[in-house]
């Protein structure tokens, strides 16, 4: 860096000698890799109110999302609950591949025959029975509603049992003499939901005034689910505050699944079993697959991601992980779309202190950047985001960013709650943990499938307090990231990337960034 003249100094070259884009600022600190809380961003002139920050992003040649945000491929963070959450909100989720290779595919089926706002499986009643039996169903399940649809055991619909009938001066009465009959129902078919399912209900309801539920059949008049008035009405009203979900051209929800590098007894990667199984979830309607492994920068990754980019050309692949420029070109050459970066910064890993290796993460982000733009790949910065501040400072490097432990303890991670002294937890575990390892993801680690003695874990086994719904944590991410992109003048993430000024800060300066010298009575989230 050119140190300014004697003469004083004009504002732009104070400015531009303390606070360095990225170029000078990481190649000004080469040999000394640094990570999110090693520095801070400069603000900058802005025009930008935060909530007009667009932070749409492409990660490969069809694959574009509202939220740069994606779900980690860890069997205590994504199956199709939170992928569908992640979708909704204009991410992207990555289900795992720690399950029998059937129920991943059915994952991935359930995000995307999704439609928000369908109950897909409605509680339904049958004609034989009396209304005395529904109301002891409503007083077990605890249900805050008396209309339901009333099925025969093929699940054809005979009718509606309409809630003023469901009264314990009715309980000896039958259902199927108090129902509404078929034809005094009105429905919809499935196949007339046309693209946007919300909107057609929203018009059915307005259509039909005193009408509160919208009963979807098949063309056999078998019940395929329904839509509520105040759903309907609670979403409209989301829709006006929240991203757009990110969807394909079919208008489905965009939904990415991990595999690992499968090896056949010989050692060699076994590409029939790969290729069969990427083949059937991209029948399903996969849009990304991740070829999700410890180190990406390896012969049977690199032969993977051929094999499958051989086969469907035009899938978006992700690889990784790898923290080197070498590896982002290697990843790139053998055909991936899109290179995960990280190698132990994730809350749940040990791969640094087990092995010795890996790269602090803005650092490692810096280098891979370098490489991604000479290859035509986009990245993902994976591992080791705690706050929304980190999403800001990795994203002025990377693509979109992956996050576990934030989301793992929301409703939408998979496994249950626990109580542990009157606090409420969920089980995040690393995939490198011996637990997980024995679940299915030895391979990412490079073990084979039956673990041994010798098998080191790269990751922990640990509880995440129980969190806000999926919905509500992205949303503060996503508010945060904007409010990063309204102090740099950043419309969009291009200009964050071209914006950004970096300066290191000390221990003192990371202890006066967070809230200190007070009690604190309520957090900030
Ligand atoms: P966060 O910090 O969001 O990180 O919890 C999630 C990322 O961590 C990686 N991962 C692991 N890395 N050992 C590791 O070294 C593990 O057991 C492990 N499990 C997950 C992974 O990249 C994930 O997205």
């Amino acid at each position: 860096m050119k140190v300014p003249s004697n003469a004083p100094w004009s504002s732009q070259e104070l400015d531009s000698f303390f606070y360095q884009p990225a170029d000078s600022f990481f190649r000004g600190n080469s040999g000394l890799s640094l990570t999110y809380d090693d520095v801070t961003l400069a603000t900058l002139y802005s025009e930008i109110i935060p909530k007009d920050a667009n932070f749409e992003t492409r990660l490969g040649p069809g694959l574009y999302l509202h939220l740069p945000i994606v779900s980690a491929d860890m069997d205590t963070v994504t199956e199709s609950r939170m992928a569908i959450a992640l979708a909704l909100n204009g991410g992207l989720g990555l289900i795992h591949y720690n399950m029998p290779p059937r129920q991943q595919l059915s994952e991935v089926s359930r995000v995307k025959n999704h439609i928000h706002g369908l109950i897909r499986e409605p509680i339904k009643v049958h004609p034989e029975q009396c209304i005395g039996d529904v109301l002891g169903l409503i007083e077990e399940k605890k249900f805050s509603f008396s209309t339901f649809p009333v099925v025969d055991k093929d699940d054809t619909l005979l009718g509606l049992l309409p809630g003023h009938c469901v009264r314990p001066r009715f309980a000896h009465r039958g259902v199927g003499e108090a129902m509404i009959k078929r034809d005094g129902v009105l429905t919809i078919r499935e196949s007339e939901l046309g693209d946007d399912p919300i909107q057609r209900a929203d018009r059915f309801f307005t259509e039909h005034i005193g009408i509160h539920k919208l009963l979807v059949v098949d063309a056999e008049d078998h019940l395929k689910g329904l839509f509520t008035l105040s759903d309907i009405e609670r979403i409209s009203q989301e829709r006006l505050l929240q991203t757009k979900p990110a969807r394909d051209s079919k208008f489905r929800l965009l939904c990415g699944a991990a595999v690992s590098a499968p090896r056949k007894a010989d050692g060699s990667i076994d590409k029939d079993q790969l290729l069969g199984h990427v083949e059937a979830l991209v029948e399903r309607g996969l849009d990304a697959v991740a070829v999700s492994t410890a180190h990406g920068h390896t012969l049977g990754v690199g032969e993977a991601v051929k094999a499958i980019r051989h086969a469907l050309p035009d899938l978006t692949i992700i690889a990784g992980n790898v923290t080197s420029a070498a590896g982002v070109e290697f990843l790139a050459k053998s055909g991936a779309n899109t290179v995960k970066i990280g190698q132990g910064p994730g809350s749940i890993c040990t791969t640094r202190v087990v092995a010795g290796v890996g790269i602090p993460q803005l650092t490692a982000l810096y280098v891979c950047s370098q490489a991604a733009r000479d290859h035509g790949v986009t990245i993902l910065a994976d591992g080791g985001i705690t706050k929304s501040g980190d999403v800001v400072k990795a994203l002025t490097l990377a693509d979109a960013v992956v996050c576990g432990s934030l989301l793992a303890g929301c409703p939408e991670a998979p496994g249950q709650i626990l109580e542990i002294n009157g606090k409420f937890y969920k089980q995040y575990r690393g995939m490198g943990s011996h637990a997980a390892m024995k679940a299915g993801s030895a391979a990412r680690y490079g073990h084979a499938r039956e673990i041994s003695q010798k098998s080191a874990a790269e990751g922990v086994e640990a509880l995440k307090e129980v969190s806000a719904p999926a919905d509500t944590v992205l949303a503060q991410l996503a508010g945060g990231l904007q409010s990063g992109m309204g102090y740099l003048g950043a419309g969009n993430l291009s200009e964050l990337r071209s914006k950004a000024r970096y300066t290191r800060i000390t221990p003192a300066g990371l202890r006066e960034s967070a809230p200190h010298d007070i009690i604190e009575v309520k957090t900030g989230g």
